[in-house]
This record gives C-alpha cells, structure tokens and sequence, in this order.
C-alpha cells in the first residue's frame, strides 16, 4: 500500500493577532524542528500569513490558508486571490470548512471552483466535508459526504485527484468537545477511501489523505490516529497553545 505521511494542521479560525501569531509559530518551530515522518501545518488568519511565513523559513512547518476566493484579481471587496496566497508563499489552504458553508454561504459548487483555481496556483486544496447532526440523526452521514466530494472534487485532473487533501468533520463536533469516536470516525473515513477506488480506482484510494477534525486533542489523537484510514487531523481550539499542538504532532 502506498505510505501515506500523516499530516498534522492548525486552523486557527479567527484567533491571533500578528505578534500573538509569531511567539506561538517560533515556539512551534523550536520544539518541532526535529520531528520526521509527519507533516507540520498551521493555518493562521490572513492578516498573520506573511508573518508566520516569514518566521517560518528554513523549518518544517508549512503555511495554509483557511480560505480564498476563486478569482485572480477584480472588484471582490474584502477577498483574498489565489495570486495572493502564492505570493506569500502558501502551500495549502483549507476549502470548504463547515463555518465557510454555515455562515458565510459556501456551495459545493463554490468549493469545486475554489479546488481547481487553487491547483492551478500550485496551492494544495483541503477540502472539508462532514454532516450536521440533524443529518446524522435521519442516517444521511454517508449521502450528504458523497454528494459533497463528488461535487467537489469534479473535474480534477492527474495527480490533483490523489494530491488533494479531504477532512471529515463532523459538524456536531467541531469545537464542542463531541469527538467522533474512533470507530465512527473510522467507519466514515473507510466509506470515503471506498468511494475515491470507485471514482478512481485503487492507486487513487491508496494514495489520498484524509484528516478527522472535531475536537481532536492531545489525549484523543493516538486513538483517532490508530485507525487505517485516518491520515492526520485538522485541529481547530487545541492548534492555538504551543504545548498543545507540540502534543497532536508528537502523537
Ligand atoms: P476544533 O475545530 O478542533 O476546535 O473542534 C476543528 C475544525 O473546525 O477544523
């Protein structure tokens, strides 16, 4: 089977000013210099991007975004281009997060945009997608994924398709301290490599990483980890204090 390396990300939402920024990335930096075999990600709020990037040279983190839009330039008061982010330097950025589609009108077909303009500017996309607990509840979980990779991911190309990252995040535990038990987790994440061998075959499905995100921690993460088909977290409150995030990565 191809080795997948895990990839361990930070979302820091909407959390940090640029000084607050950098004492947590040089702490990160210091302490994690030597950790191999794992993937570092942080994922700060636009305003803190160059910084973190800038305090990041010559180290083992890499910097994402946790959002862009999908036209280079033009009249789109208040957002941010794919230009932009590879200008800086970005090597990922997170598309489609829950909080995106909730509260700010995010559509699968706005995310499939979004992929493809951010490959074409040499971004790597971390597509998230996850049901509501309503969902859940009426057992839609496996529909409501499907549709939403489908849609996401349509018309990717070559290795576009086995490079893009997918998160499942449940929405009902993101950021309420309901984690996705192991099992559950597991059990979505083995529907969504089922579902990649039959859109792509099994050199695709072997290859793709999925993370879990929901209120990973660091005592929960080597249970979640464990599981065959999880290939990271997507970390949102425990990426926001040095020793926590040391902890998710050391796993
Ligand atoms: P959380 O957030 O770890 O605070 O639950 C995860 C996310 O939304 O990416």
């Amino acid at each position: 089977m191809a080795k997948r390396v895990p990839l361990i990300a930070g979302n820091w939402k909407m959390n940090k000013t640029v000084k607050e920024s950098v004492e947590l990335v040089l702490a990160l930096k210091q302490k994690l210099s030597d950790v191999k075999e794992r993937e570092i990600l942080v994922c700060p709020p636009y305003t803190s991007l160059y910084a973190v990037k800038e305090n990041l040279k010559n180290s083992n983190i890499k910097v994402g975004a946790q959002n862009m839009y999908f036209e280079k330039s033009g009249a789109f008061t208040g957002e941010i281009s794919p230009l932009m982010l590879k200008d800086i330097g970005c090597d990922y950025v997170i598309i489609g997060h829950s909080e995106r589609r909730q509260y700010f009108g995010e559509t699968d077909d706005s995310v499939n945009k979004k992929m493809k303009v951010a490959f074409e500017n040499g971004i790597t996309p971390i597509v998230c997608v996850g049901e509501t607990l309503q969902q859940r509840e009426k057992n839609e979980a496996f529909s409501v994924i499907e549709k939403q990779i489908k849609i996401g991911v349509a018309g990717l190309s070559g290795d576009q398709i086995t490079k893009v990252v997918i998160a499942y995040e449940p929405v009902w535990a993101i950021g309420t301290g309901k984690t996705a038990s192991p099992q559950q987790a597991e059990e979505i994440h083995a529907f969504i490599r089922k579902l990649y061998f039959e859109m792509y075959g099994k050199d695709s499905s072997e290859a793709i990483r999925i993370l879990y995100g929901g209120s990973v921690k660091p005592d929960n993460i080597s249970e979640i980890m464990k599981q065959p088909n999880i290939d990271g977290g997507l970390i949102g409150g425990a990426a926001l204090k040095a020793d926590d995030f040391i902890k998710l990565v050391s796993y």
